[in-house]
């Protein structure tokens, strides 16, 4: 049996009296890459919010490696890297002084946090712009930066927020590569996209939400087989199946 490494539990955040989250459990196994899909507003980042302790929710729990984020959060912090939805760098900084920074805040000392940037950096292929002001990136490379900073201090875990929106192909493959490769070395991954293609591609498992809630979860290939034959439907039809709607805005 594969180890379950974060468990969500009857997750509830509202905002205004309108449920963002409604009610959300599953488990990410050690080592998966486990994509959150759905369309815009369907609560994906503030379900990620809440896993990755910046949001406190209104009921329920996740432990990440055995600790609760409601009662352990600094072990929780210590366990992940989080790349937000919305980008996290200072723009006059260089690319290298961004993660350097990040790395200073989290306790690291000056030549720590400077070997692990620049290994950083190379990994997402910036090692020559490194040293180049971020507010001169495209937005593929400021993404490619957001997730460097992601993996300073070595997480087991790592929270990608619609990690490819704005970005393009040559950053975007990159993109797909890395987290490929950070799996196989046996990092924890969870990756929310709106594109359905991309969660077939990455995923070993994927949580379809809608409305803050979960309506599937299983591999790409067995949600497929769900509806159809697997090589002749998409992750796209399932969601039509499920819903009468069209993922796409
Ligand atoms: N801080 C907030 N204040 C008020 N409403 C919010 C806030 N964050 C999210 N929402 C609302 O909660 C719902 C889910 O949003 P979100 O989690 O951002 O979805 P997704 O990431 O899937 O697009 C949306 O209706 C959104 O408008
Ligand atoms: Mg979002």
């Amino acid at each position: 049996m594969p180890e379950e490494y974060l468990v969500a539990q009857e997750l509830h955040k509202s905002f205004n009296e309108q449920k963002a989250v409604d009610g959300v459990s599953f488990a990410i196994y050690r080592g998966e890459i486990f994509g959150l899909l759905g369309p815009n507003g369907a609560g994906k980042t503030t379900a990620i919010r809440m896993m990755s302790t910046v949001l406190e929710p209104d009921r329920g729990d996740v432990t990440i490696g055995g600790h609760s984020v409601r009662r352990e959060a600094d072990a929780v912090r210590s366990q992940i890297g989080v790349c937000p939805q919305e980008l996290a760098l200072y723009e006059d900084l260089s690319a290298l002084d961004n993660l350097v920074f990040f790395g200073r805040m989290a306790g690291m000392s000056g030549k720590e946090a400077h070997d692990q940037a620049m290994a950083r950096l190379e990994l997402m292929g910036l090692s020559e712009r490194a040293k180049g002001k971020v507010d001169k990136f495209s937005g593929g490379m400021k993404r490619r930066v957001n997730l460097a900073v992601g993996l300073m201090g070595h997480p087991e875990m790592l929270f990608l927020d619609e990690p490819t929106v704005g970005v393009d192909p040559q950053s975007r493959n990159n993109i797909y590569e890395t987290i490929e490769g950070l799996r196989d070395g046996g990092m924890t991954i969870l990756y929310t996209t709106h594109y359905m293609e991309e969660a077939d591609r990455l995923c070993d498992r994927v949580a379809i939400m809608d409305g803050g809630q979960i309506i599937a979860l299983d591999t790409p290939y067995e949600l497929r087989s769900q509806i159809g034959e697997p090589d002749k439907v998409t992750l796209e039809d399932v969601f039509l199946k499920l819903t009468g709607r069209s993922l796409r805005d």
